[in-house]
């Protein structure tokens, strides 16, 4: 048996002895006797009796270990024109003051402290800060409106709002504070405090009970990490799901560190030493994994950039960074490579830097389209790893795993079930789908360390979203299925959720903007397949009777209203009138076809449709 199959067969006949192992990973201030706890089914528990500190994990081990001098972190901002490093005695040395700092307002173990920073070395460090002391961090992504902030802050009731006074996007610099005033002005729960740290891009007004970050160190003093139950909350990141509501996907302590740290060596390959670079955002999962945690826990460099893929300044950027700081892998969305592919198609950019430290690719965040797969692959010619998983589960789910045993790549699969995870594809009853048959992935349960334990405050929720539709496994929300060799082909999600540019996004969410305009009757928004950004959002409005506005001006309003509630990120640019919407007799809106229609395919009119003549109307103007 080879070492991948050797490896997953133990993982899930005996899951004990598998993670008590990798738990020898970490250091811990109380080494657990067992790994799972399953008296709580199906609030499954990792490392019940184990303690530990995250952050002494990613930190002082290897500052106290004989990587002290080693860079830990390396901020790189084309958009600043600055780069910072900071070997592991620098970083955990701030960390340690700035978890003083946040000691001396009075933050301590569970309580939460909300982050809204962008991609520069404070957001590692107030992360880190709060796991040293055991608060609770919630990083919430720059591209957020205040609506969706406020929603975070209201579910989170954060002791402390720690932000930067702006974030910089390529065509403009976006003000941090008044976004913050406004997401207060309408929540009931008001943090103590919010710290700010000024940035020369521009500068934030602080008033009240605001503090400046730089006054707040320059009288704190170190702290030593706290240690806190495996089981503790580590994290709480919020992620889209099918209803306006954000779910506040709920990571542990204990587990999250275990798996992480095993996930680096067996999946990616990276050790001890080497340098590693996530590009995506420390707001996103993708960020909280692979920016900052797993690379420092196992004594890795990691690379933080503040940039995009093209335009900062072009489509060289990312080739530059590999080569200038000696990057041995990548992690990224396939969007990103996409956006270099279109203006520097042959990657004449590429030819400029030097990569020959450079080792592989790994995408995820979205499908992996076959030609991005063959396009990056021809161009840099190392492997391109497709790997899928989600904010829920913090670590991949399927992969190549390189270190264990890489595997022939099938392009449009992310490969084979990582250890850990017992993947199922079933049909609408729940009956196992033979190979080559779509249908719903889910993961039998216990899931492995490091996936959610919850949602935040919210039990009965996760049960409902997650464990309700299968007994006994998690639903992923993905459709797909597993080929002959036991490949798995991860298609789409079956939900209302949809990925802009890697970034996960609910048209639910949308959907609840458009009818909030008092022309709208009714309204519905679907993910259409797009070049460049994998999907973007589309949304057809039905008018109030005597509704008395211009199409063009209620487009701009619709288009305006989502920017405002949700984001820029969202990027929602298209909405059309219709005279009705397609539904079933029963009344539900048939999104599923829509989208087909959409993407151009000869998608069968339901047997279900309460009228026909709506569909085709649809279809004229979606292939109009
Ligand atoms: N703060 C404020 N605004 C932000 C933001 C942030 N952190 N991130 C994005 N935005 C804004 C952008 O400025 C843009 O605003 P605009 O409508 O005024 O132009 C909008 O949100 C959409 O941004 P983006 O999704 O970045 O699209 P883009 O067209 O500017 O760039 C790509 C396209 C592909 C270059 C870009 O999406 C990218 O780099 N993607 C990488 C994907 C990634 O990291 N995903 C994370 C999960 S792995
Ligand atoms: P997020 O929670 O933001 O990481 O988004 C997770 C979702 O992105 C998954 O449920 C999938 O729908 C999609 N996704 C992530 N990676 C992949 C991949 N490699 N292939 C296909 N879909 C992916």
């Amino acid at each position: 048996m080879g070492a991948y199959s050797e490896t997953y067969r133990r993982s899930l006949a005996d899951p004990e002895g598998f993670w008590l192992d990798a738990a020898r990973a970490i250091d811990w201030a109380k080494p657990p006797t067992r790994a799972l706890d399953a008296s709580a089914e199906p609030f499954y528990r990792w490392f019940p009796d184990g303690e530990l500190n995250t952050a002494y994990n990613a930190l002082d081990r290897h500052a106290d270990g004989g990587r002290g001098a080693q860079p830990a972190l390396i901020w790189d901002s084309p958009v600043t024109g600055q780069k910072r490093r900071y070997t592991y005695s620098e970083l955990r040395d701030e960390v340690a003051v700035f978890a003083g700092a946040l000691t001396s307002l009075g933050v301590t173990r569970g309580d939460r402290v909300i982050l809204y920073l962008p991609m520069i070395p404070e957001a590692v460090i107030a992360m880190l800060a709060c796991a040293r002391i055991g608060a609770v961090h919630s990083v919430v992504f720059g591209g957020f409106a205040p609506k969706e902030l406020a929603a975070r802050i209201e579910d989170a009731k954060p002791k402390l709002v720690i932000a930067a006074s702006c974030g910089i996007e390529p065509t403009r610099v976006v003000e941090y504070k008044p976004i913050i005033d406004a997401a207060l002005a309408t929540t009931e729960h008001q943090p103590e405090h919010v710290v700010v740290l000024q940035r020369e891009q521009a500068g934030a007004e602080l008033s009240g009970t605001d503090l400046d970050w730089d006054d707040l160190v320059e009288s704190a003093l170190p702290v030593d990490p706290v240690p806190v139950k495996a089981t503790d909350p580590l994290y709480i990141l919020y992620t889209s799901g099918t209803t306006g509501k954000p779910k506040g996907v709920v990571r542990d302590a204990g587990g999250h560190a275990v798996a992480l740290a095993w996930s680096m060596g067996a999946i990616y390959d990276v050790h001890a030493g080497d340098v590693w670079w996530t590009a995506s955002d420390v707001g996103w999962v993708v960020g909280h994994s692979y920016i900052v945690y797993a690379p420092l826990l196992v004594g890795a460099t990691t690379v933080l950039y503040e940039g995009k893929p093209v335009g900062t300044p072009d489509a060289g950027a990312f080739w530059r960074v590999i080569s200038e700081h000696g990057v041995q892998a990548l992690f990224t969305a396939p969007t990103a490579l996409r956006a270099v592919k279109k203006i520097d198609p042959d990657a004449a950019e590429l030819k400029k830097y030097d990569l020959t430290g450079f080792r592989a690719l790994f995408l995820a965040g979205e499908r992996l389209d076959p030609e991005t797969y063959h396009w990056a692959g021809d161009k840099l010619g190392t492997p391109v790893i497709d790997h899928w998983w989600q904010t829920e589960t913090g670590w991949p789910i399927a992969a190549n795993p390189r270190g264990l045993e890489p595997m022939p790549v099938k392009p449009g699969s992310a490969t084979k079930p990582v250890p850990g995870w017992d993947v199922h594809v079933l049909d609408q009853n729940g009956a196992e789908l033979p190979a080559g048959q779509e249908g719903a992935i889910t993961l039998k349960l216990p899931l492995p360390p490091g996936s959610l334990t919850t949602l935040w405050g919210a039990d009965e929720r996760y049960r409902e979203a997650y464990l309700s539709r299968y007994p006994g496994h998690y639903l992923t929300g993905d459709s797909g299925y597993l080929d002959e060799d036991g490949y798995l082909f991860v298609m789409g999600r079956t939900d209302d959720v949809i990925n802009v540019a890697g970034h996960r996004l609910s048209t639910g969410s949308m959907e609840a903007v458009l009818a909030s305009h008092p022309a709208v009757a009714e309204c519905a928004v679907i993910g259409v397949a797009d070049q460049l950004k994998g999907q973007v959002p589309r949304g057809f409005v039905v008018l109030k009777a005597g509704a008395d506005v211009a199409e063009e001006q209620l487009r701009e309003e619709l288009v305006a209203l989502v920017r405002r509630d949700i984001g820029p990120v969202a990027a929602f640019r298209e909405v059309s009138v219709v005279e009705a919407l397609p539904k079933t007799r029963s009344g539900k809106i048939l999104r599923k076809t829509m989208r087909g229609i959409a993407d151009g395919r000869d998608e069968p009119v339901p047997s279900t449709i309460e009228d026909v003549a709506v569909l085709d109307a649809l279809r004229a103007v979606l292939r109009g």
